[in-house]
């Protein structure tokens, strides 16, 4: 049985790229933001099918972040890139498909590492499951996209391996650190770009491959691909250290909590060398992190979400997406382009 894909989820999706907004008001514009509303209704229709086991358990556990939520980003990216080509044909749908159950896959993954405890509002897996499940569910879903990536030929299974392999050396990265020779936040550019930035780089790309749009257009868009994913992964670590569990479905402090030295502590760390007041708060986040109760925790997340360090970053990461923007200019002027830059400006401002 198919289930009614949320109307609210598509609208949300939509909105993401701005085409739910009054700037966008052509008949062009029109038939694009249809056009996509309708893919995301059979992407989500086509990932449901996919993410079905005859085994009842890992049907289960496999749908279970699926329905969760959500916000379909790199499926409506391919969608939209498409338009640069002949739209939304079938190949297009199904490389859609598979980038999303790639990073579903990723997240089951993600939240082991990461000993989190929500994702998407829901317990993660782990702490339903335990590790094994959450692990080995991850990986029944990376067989699946596998197998949705196999029907689309041989260039799609390299682009899918090598975007993968990407990913997996992103999150190795993150979690050997730097090596001694290596500026910690040069490295921590890297992981971003390497464990995000490929996946949505590979998602804008195989929309523009697969609609048989202009081979030049793959650079361009593979390009903001992955500098907005990088902006997008630091607007994640200031939304890390976000109080509003509602609005991020996650728990504040979980990539501190995991070790994960997210670029406001990078920041601060290097500010400490210089000045006390960034050197007494990083001794207190740290001594609150070493603290079995971690009770005084919430406290230093929000002293350092406060600090300039956070708006840094921020301030980074409007550059990162400034220059994602800059990478489109060999695109035709139109509703693709405007949809894309409007991408752009959501992902840095979103808050969940
Ligand atoms: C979360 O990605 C993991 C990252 C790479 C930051 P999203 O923010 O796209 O997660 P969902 O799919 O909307 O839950
Ligand atoms: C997730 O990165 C990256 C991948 C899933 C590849 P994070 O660990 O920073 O993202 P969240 O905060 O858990 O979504
Ligand atoms: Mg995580
Ligand atoms: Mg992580």
């Amino acid at each position: 049985m198919t289930r009614a894909v949320p109307v609210t989820r598509r609208s949300k999706a939509l909105s993401q790229i701005g085409l739910t907004e009054r700037i966008f008001t052509s008949a062009e514009d029109r038939a694009t933001a249809a056009a996509i509303d309708a893919g995301l209704t059979e992407v989500e229709e086509g990932i449901l099918r996919e993410v079905a086991f005859t085994d009842v358990v890992a049907n289960v556990t496999s749908r279970y972040l699926l329905s969760a939520g959500g916000k379909r980003v790199r499926p409506m990216l391919t969608l939209l890139t498409a338009q640069l080509g002949d739209g939304i044909v079938p190949d297009v749908l199904t490389a859609a498909q598979a980038v999303e159950i790639t990073h579903l896959a990723s997240l089951y993954h993600d939240d082991v590492m990461d000993d989190a405890e929500q994702r998407r509002g829901v317990p993660t897996a782990q702490a339903v499951w335990g590790n094994s499940v959450a692990i080995l569910t991850g990986d029944l879903l990376f067989a699946r996209a596998s197998k949705l990536v196999a029907v689309l030929g041989e260039r799609a299974i390299r682009l899918q391996a090598g975007t993968f392999e990407r990913l997996v050396l992103g999150q190795l990265h993150e979690a050997v650190g730097p090596q001694p020779d290596e500026d910690p936040v040069e490295h921590y550019l890297g992981v971003l770009a390497d464990k995000t930035g490929s996946l949505i780089a590979a998602a804008a790309q195989l929309g523009v491959f697969f609609s048989n749009a202009p081979r030049e257009y793959e650079e361009p868009v593979m390009l903001f691909g992955e500098r907005i994913g990088v902006a997008f992964q630091l607007v994640d670590d200031v939304l890390d250290l976000s109080p509003r569990a509602e609005e991020t479905g996650k728990v504040a402090g979980t990539d501190l909590r995991a070790g994960v030295p997210t670029l406001p502590l990078l920041y601060l760390r290097r500010q400490a060398r210089t000045d006390t007041d960034a050197a007494a708060l990083l001794q207190r986040i740290e001594a609150d992190l070493a603290s079995p109760d971690g009770a005084d925790l919430p406290r230093a997340i929000e002293a350092l979400r406060e600090h300039e360090v956070t708006s840094i970053t921020l301030a980074e990461s409007h550059r990162w997406a400034e220059e994602a923007v800059a990478a489109l200019a060999p695109l035709p002027d139109g509703t693709v382009k405007r949809a894309l830059t409007r991408f752009a400006d959501v992902m840095v401002e979103r808050t969940s």
